[in-house]
């Protein structure tokens, strides 16, 4: 099911993110702080060539273990050029690269990744489907996405409230109304992608961490815990 009601365009985006990128850090840095630990340390349990996508300013890079390589891609040159600032100042020699890029349009064949991280990214895209798709095919088999997203509320005054703020959220370059629902229906209809774990996280457990798994196994792993952990 897409979401055309509250649909965002590219040219919203892009302008949106190049207002917030010379206050993204201080705006956003610590209130997403523990969603970026948690996507971090599940990327982690697999671990070897980890791509990005949406990686903004950068502000994870640094909480990389140095032994994985790092890949990040955004559509936003204002904010992937802070990520270059950061590369450079702090000497992240484990950072492969950092390409401005559509995330529904990956510029890397098939199979590239160990990992696929999206971190605050999935309710920015305007087709969040086709993105994971995207995903899905520069993943390599055993390998997992990592998300940090939005989960809007199913029912009562959250949802109403949501529903109220949608039109002046799309302008800020996010959707507010997000179901869970999509991220189930999207794996059960993606063969060979499995949903493995759904674990809210704060702020006040607006946002999830999900994990999908690609079956199969040439990816890296270095954990034997990949199975479902509590989705709900
Ligand atoms: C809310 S920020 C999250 C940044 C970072 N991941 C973090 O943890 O703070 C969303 C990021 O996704 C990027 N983005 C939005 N749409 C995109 C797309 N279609 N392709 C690639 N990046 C996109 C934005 O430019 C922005 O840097």
């Amino acid at each position: 099911m897409t979401d055309t009601t509250h649909s965002l365009d590219k040219d919203t985006i892009t302008k949106a993110y190049a207002r917030w990128a010379p206050v993204y850090d201080l705006v956003f840095g610590a209130v997403f702080e523990r969603g970026r630990q948690a996507a971090i340390e599940a990327a982690e349990r697999i671990g070897g060539r980890i791509l990005e996508v949406g990686v903004g300013t950068g502000i994870s890079l640094p909480d990389y273990s140095r032994v994985n390589r790092i890949c990040g891609v955004d559509i936003s040159e204002p904010m992937l050029q802070k990520a270059m600032e950061r590369v450079a100042k702090l000497e992240l020699t484990h950072v492969e690269g950092l390409w401005v890029m559509d995330a529904e349009h990956l510029r890397f064949p098939d199979d590239s990744f160990d990992v696929v991280v999206a971190q605050y990214v999935i309710t920015t895209v305007p087709n969040p489907e086709a993105t994971l798709d995207e995903f899905a095919r520069v993943l390599k088999p055993g390998g997992e996405i990592v998300l940090v997203s939005r989960v809007g509320a199913e029912a009562g005054l959250r949802k109403a409230l949501e529903k109220w703020f949608a039109p002046a959220a799309r302008k800020l370059g996010w959707r507010t109304e997000f179901s869970f629902n999509r991220y189930a229906q999207w794996a059960g209809s993606h063969q060979g992608m499995r949903l493995v774990e759904r674990r809210a996280m704060p702020p006040f457990g607006h946002f999830s961490l999900i994990r999908f798994a690609k079956l199969g196994g040439t990816a890296a792993r270095r954990s034997d815990e990949p199975q479902m952990r509590a989705a709900g």
